[in-house]
């Protein structure tokens, strides 16, 4: 693997803080049900950071990216927001933090009312950064080049419902959404899972572009260790619901400690190998 990205020298010294957490687990079930999802984790994500969280399927990725958004509540432990205790206690004080903390989820279509049509989706975002209602010109401006950015067509889209979109579709929908709403920090939990190669690279560069432009924090959440390494600052290696590894990027992947990540590494495919299919 060969690092071409972004921070060849990153250093989280000199950076505040924005989430972090403490000893923060989520238990789900009880008796023989019971499933610890995410178990005792430590983190401490910086503003403008590109943080990795790595993991297998099942490694409890979904499950922390939706208790720092605030859509779960840890059974233990606590997530700090700039470094005091966070507070979205309240429906008034929980918007408040949305305005700042916004999320791309795996599943595209969980995420939006099947009853609303896209522009509602749109609209929404700009009423929020507060632009007037009145002003259309202004909305069907911002919203094309909102779609424009992760090259979709506002005019096709227009009265169209989400369920009138193909996957890829509306994760560029949901990217879109970011681009207008151009959020503090930024939780991606598999953002590009059903976008082809080349466009995945392109959104991609769009989020680092993003990033520069407004100091966004992104919290990427990935299985693939291959595109983590190459995007990120820093990583955490997730397994079982533990944080096994963590570190910048360079040291935790170029220098693995955990035997998991070590195994991680070895899954990459590499290109120039012949497949042994026997083993597959
Ligand atoms: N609402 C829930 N109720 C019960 N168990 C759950 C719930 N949500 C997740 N789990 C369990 O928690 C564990 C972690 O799930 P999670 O979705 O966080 O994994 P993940 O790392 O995001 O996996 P993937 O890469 O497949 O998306 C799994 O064993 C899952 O079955
Ligand atoms: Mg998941």
């Amino acid at each position: 693997m060969t690092k071409t990205g972004n921070n060849e020298i990153y250093s989280t010294e000199e950076k505040a803080l924005c989430l972090s957490g403490k000893g923060v687990t989520k238990v789900f079930g009880s008796g023989d049900k019971k499933c610890i999802a995410v178990n005792n984790v430590n983190f401490k994500f910086h503003e403008g950071e590109f943080v990795s969280i790595v993991g297998e399927s099942g490694s409890g990725k979904t499950t922390l990216s939706k208790i720092l958004l605030g859509l779960l509540n840890p059974t233990d432990g606590e997530i700090f927001f700039k470094g005091e205790p966070r507070d979205i206690s309240s429906i008034k004080k929980r918007k408040e933090y949305w305005k700042g903390t916004q999320a791309i989820f795996q599943d595209p279509f969980s995420s939006f009312n099947i009853f609303n049509k896209i522009d509602t989706v749109l609209l929404d975002c700009l009423k929020m950064r507060g632009v007037k209602r009145s002003d259309k010109q202004e909305q069907v401006r911002l919203m094309t080049e909102a779609c424009n950015f992760v090259n979709l067509k506002f005019a096709e889209l227009t009265n169209k419902y989400p369920f009138e979109l193909s996957g890829g579709q509306m994760q560029r929908l949901m990217i879109a959404r970011i681009f207008l709403l151009k959020p503090k920090i930024l939780i991606a939990d598999e953002p590009t899972s059903m976008i082809d190669a080349c466009s995945r690279a392109t959104i991609l560069d769009m989020l680092l572009k993003l990033r520069e432009e407004i100091g966004m924090t992104i919290i990427f959440i990935t299985h693939d260790i291959g595109l983590a390494y190459y995007i990120s600052d820093s990583v955490y290696i997730m397994e079982h619901g533990k944080i096994v590894e963590s570190g910048l990027a360079d040291e935790v992947i170029l220098n693995p400690k955990a035997a998991y990540t070590k195994r991680l590494i070895n899954d990459v495919p590499k290109i120039h190998e012949a497949w042994d299919l026997d083993t597959v």
